[in-house]
């Protein structure tokens, strides 16, 4: 059975490429190398020895698409490709809207030309208002997005359970992401930002590297118990391993479902800096400097839901976490 993965040359994707292939399935990629390399689904071949059809295209275009499920005869697709950076979306948010919302519909829309009816979306908890409480349930309101990435995944989050709700061939599942790190243990597959990091973990493992000077921390003043802000990180590996649940699920269902992946735990920034530093041996130099427009004092996930009903639940801990990062890192000083 082959699943079609969208962006899974990016970081995510191409973990996921390989839970997949070690569960058995087959996987063919498309991406348009836009924020990534060729290198990392080379990689992921190597590592599981299998092969993945790559397929250099923009997701939006659709006959380029009609070709690729042709080819493929995909069972399921997972929808990955997008940009992600949140200050970016501020700047250009046409460029996010135009890019995130078109290759979801051609998508969608190829999708049901073909009758495949699975549909796994990358979301994200930035879904989440500000309103909400912590921890955040599927349930918590979502709305009132800060930036045009967090509405794109709004809206597409509306667009893909309504084509659900129109065709009863449709299975949506709408993955919501909390904090994302870590990278494969071999050290071969990481996240690879271009440019200045915007998140946390990939600009201090650039510190550590020597990549970066040293670590700005926004705001210690936060209401949490050192000050600086709380997120649920969670290990990519165990994010891939809930697109398997996840896959597995929407094989068998039909309609929308909504699941948060996280770890349930919150960890601050400070937290993570000292975890870091125990598991490379490397000291982070920091400075406090003024909070960033946008945050949150303390964002963390109600997964009890994922465990419920995908049997998931993630097991890797945040020392693991950064472990893996940093032999990313060390052995990728320069990325792919
Ligand atoms: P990434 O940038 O590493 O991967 C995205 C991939 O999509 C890249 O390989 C890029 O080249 C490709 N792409 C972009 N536009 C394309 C297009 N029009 N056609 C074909 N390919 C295209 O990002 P990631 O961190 O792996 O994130 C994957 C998904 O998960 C994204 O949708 C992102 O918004 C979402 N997400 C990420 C995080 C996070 O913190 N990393 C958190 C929540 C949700
Ligand atoms: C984490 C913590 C910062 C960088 C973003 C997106 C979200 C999702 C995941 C896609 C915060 C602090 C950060 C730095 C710092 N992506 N920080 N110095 O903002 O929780 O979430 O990525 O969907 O939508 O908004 O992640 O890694 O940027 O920040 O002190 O140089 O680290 O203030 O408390 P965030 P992050």
């Amino acid at each position: 059975m082959t699943i079609l993965l969208t962006g899974a040359a990016g970081y995510i994707g191409s973990h996921t490429a390989i839970a997949l292939a070690e569960a058995g399935y087959d996987v063919a990629i498309v991406d348009d190398f836009s924020n990534s390399s060729p290198e990392a689904v080379r990689r992921c071949e190597e590592l599981t020895g299998k092969k993945m059809p790559l397929y250099e295209a923009d997701v939006s275009d659709k006959e380029a698409l009609r070709k690729i499920f042709a080819e493929v005869k995909p069972a399921a697709v997972m929808h990955f490709a997008g940009f992600k950076a949140v200050g970016e979306s501020v700047a250009k948010p046409l460029m996010y809207y135009r890019n995130n919302l078109d290759t979801t519909l051609s998508l969608l829309e190829v999708m049901a030309e073909f009758g495949v009816g699975p549909f796994i979306f990358s979301s994200s908890a930035t879904v989440y208002g500000a309103k909400a409480k912590v921890p955040y349930t599927e349930e918590s309101e979502t709305g009132g997005c800060t930036n045009p990435y967090g509405w794109t995944k709004f809206m597409i989050e509306q667009i893909a359970s309504g084509a659900a709700k129109a065709d009863s061939n449709m299975s949506v599942v709408l993955l919501r992401y909390f904090n994302p790190v870590g990278a494969h243990p071999s050290g071969r597959i990481g996240e690879n930002p271009s440019g200045i990091p915007n998140n946390l973990m990939p600009y201090i493992t650039q510190v550590a590297v020597g990549r970066l000077p040293h670590l700005n921390v926004f705001g210690n003043d936060y209401d949490t118990p050192d000050g600086t802000g709380v997120r649920d990180y969670i290990h990519v590996v165990d994010l891939a391993e809930g697109h398997v649940a996840a896959l597995k699920y929407a094989l068998g269902h039909k309609g929308t479902e909504v699941f948060n992946l996280g770890t349930g735990h919150g960890v601050s920034v400070l937290e993570l800096v000292h975890a870091f530093e125990r598991a490379s041996g490397v000291k982070i130099p920091y400075e406090i400097t003024p909070r960033r427009p946008g945050d949150l004092a303390s964002v963390y996930a109600d997964c009890s839901k994922a465990e419920r009903v995908l049997g998931w639940k993630a097991a890797r801990t945040v020392d693991e976490m950064c472990a893996d990062s940093w032999r990313w890192q060390k052995n990728n000083p320069q990325g792919y």
